[in-house]
């Protein structure tokens, strides 16, 4: 018995001692190779600077290549801008959209809307639109297949020839469903080292070589971390005093939709980047005026999706445009009136929504009604222009009459004969700064460039903070898809620059 006793002893102290050691080699320190110090000059590890779509397409894109990241990030929570996007993001072709469109549709309407811009670096400009354009169906198969994020509804937003922006079915809106999906990958990867509230402060640069960057987190003491950069750090449509006021001093007393935050062009113009399209803001025409706090410089964005399932836009109970086209015309048509308050400078404008609508855009219009941005109301309640204004649509939308504006799209909108009494779904909007399409340029390849083109060498944007993609007007849904499109580039171009030195 007691032999017995003995060899099951023995046998059980082999069985935990093995298995703490697998513990220890394979959950402890798992077999990958350890993220190097950050003061490692010959580091194999890369640095990302912001944790939006941009940032964090890269780091998934660096992480499948089993090259450590360390991703800094200035606010204490991750997610920037992107988080907050709430239409979609744009790919075609796609098996989601409800018609084939013909190759280049898309390409063409991103050249069409980037307008005069189109004049200068018209090659280059191409080159880039090609890009996010040709990437973009693969950008949304990597989202839905690779991610498991929900992209199968699709819209069609201003300034597109077709749907093809594409959102979850569900209540999650499209920015938070795919920056949770990157950042939990993120958060489960040992290779990942994710350090909120730090804030790069300059990038190093020795000789012709970006080496890395000068960054301080809480404690505001200055540290450096060596390694190729990849600059991700959003645009400065929040920088209202700063670079907006700098390049745009006419927008001063807009309201915006981005959280008041200084932009980091600055940082890379130091290290020789060259700067393209500062001046060319997007103003998106429909950022809600809260009745709770009109005067708030932060405004709530009214998501395109809304005019893109079927709704109007009314002032004085009047429709003045066609809504679905790009977002410039649109703001232009109502900025083009006299505005209705100075500080901040606002316009008043209604918008309206039928049955059909609100049910296609249900989660949309519920967060709305339940932030007190939006109400269920009747046709009589708007004005006494809107019944023949809604007549005169609803009529269009029947196929009885052309649209006086020229619209041609009004997908879910199903009220055929108004009356006073018709439900509809309004708020009142104003338009807000939103989007900033200038920023460093960059190539193909993500690489940020100087004045005569050159590459700067361990150095690589993508996103917000870069320029040159949208040109004069940035069409919905195709920010996510830069970024998406151009951080996978980066990614990719920096694991190769660092296998290439290893
Ligand atoms: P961001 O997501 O803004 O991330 C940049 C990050 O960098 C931030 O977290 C910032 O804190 C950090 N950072 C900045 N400076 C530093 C520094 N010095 N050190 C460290 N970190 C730094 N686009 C679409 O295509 N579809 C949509 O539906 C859509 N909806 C939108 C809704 C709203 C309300 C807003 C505001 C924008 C929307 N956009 C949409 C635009 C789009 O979301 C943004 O343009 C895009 O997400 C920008 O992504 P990014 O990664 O470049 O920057
Ligand atoms: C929106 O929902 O209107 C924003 C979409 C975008 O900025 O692309």
């Amino acid at each position: 018995m007691s032999r017995y006793r003995t060899l099951a002893i023995t046998t059980l102290s082999i069985f935990v001692l093995l298995t703490a050691y697998l513990y220890k080699i394979h959950i402890a320190h798992p077999m990958t190779p350890p993220v190097p110090a950050d003061n490692d000059m010959s580091a194999r590890h890369a640095i990302i600077v912001g944790s939006g779509l941009a940032g964090l397409s890269a780091a998934s894109q660096l992480l499948s290549h089993r090259v450590p990241v360390i991703l800094l990030e200035r606010a204490a929570k991750p997610g920037g801008n992107s988080i907050k996007a709430s239409s979609g993001i744009n790919g075609a072709p796609t098996a989601y959209q409800p018609a084939t469109e013909p190759l280049d549709a898309f390409y063409l309407d991103t050249v069409r809307s980037a307008g005069h811009a189109m004049k200068t670096l018209t090659a280059h400009r191409e080159g880039l639109i090609d890009t996010l354009t040709e990437y973009s169906a693969s950008a949304i198969e990597w989202l839905a297949n690779e991610k498991s994020v929900d992209l199968s509804k699709v819209a069609q937003l201003g300034g597109h020839s077709y749907a093809r922006t594409h959102r979850g079915k569900g209540q999650t809106p499209p920015g938070f469903a795919i920056v949770s999906a990157l950042l939990k990958e993120m958060k489960e990867n040992p290779l990942a080292d994710l350090r909120t509230s730090c804030s790069v402060t300059k990038v190093l640069r020795s000789s012709q070589l970006v080496t890395g960057v000068e960054y301080a987190c809480e404690d505001g003491q200055k540290k450096e971390l060596h390694g190729p950069v990849i600059f991700a750090s959003g645009g400065f449509g929040g920088d209202a005093n700063g670079l907006l006021a700098q390049y745009r001093p006419d927008l001063v007393g807009y309201p915006s939709t981005n959280d008041p935050r200084p932009g980091t062009q600055p940082l890379l113009t130091a290290v020789g980047a060259k700067l393209v399209d500062m001046d060319q803001v997007q103003v998106h025409p429909t950022g809600f005026v809260d009745p709770a706090n009109p005067a708030s410089p932060l405004k709530f964005l009214a998501a395109e999706v809304l005019r893109g399932e079927g709704g109007v836009l009314l002032i004085d109970g009047k429709r003045f445009v066609n809504e679905l086209d790009t977002r410039e015309h649109v703001a232009n048509a109502i900025t083009t009136n006299p505005s209705t308050s100075d500080a901040p400078k606002q316009w008043t404008v209604q918008i309206v929504l039928d049955e059909g609508t609100y049910s296609s855009a249900k989660s949309h219009v519920d967060f709305y009604i339940f932030k007190g941005l939006m109400k269920k109301t009747t046709i009589a309640e708007l004005g006494s222009n809107a019944l023949e204004s809604i007549e005169q649509y609803a009529s269009a939308v029947a196929g009885t009459s052309v649209d006086t504006f020229g619209r041609t799209s009004f997908a879910n909108w199903s009220l055929t004969h108004p009356t006073p009494d018709s439900v509809v779904y309004v708020g009142a909007i104003t338009p807000v700064v939103h989007f900033t399409m200038g920023g460093v340029l960059i190539n193909q390849k993500s690489e940020v460039l100087q004045e005569e083109h050159q590459r700067i060498e361990g150095l690589w944007g993508a996103g917000e903070v870069t320029g040159g993609v949208h040109g004069g007007n940035r069409l919905g849904g195709s920010s996510l898809l830069e970024c998406v499109v151009f951080g996978r580039i980066a990614g990719d171009q920096v694991a190769g620059y660092l296998k290439e030195r290893s």
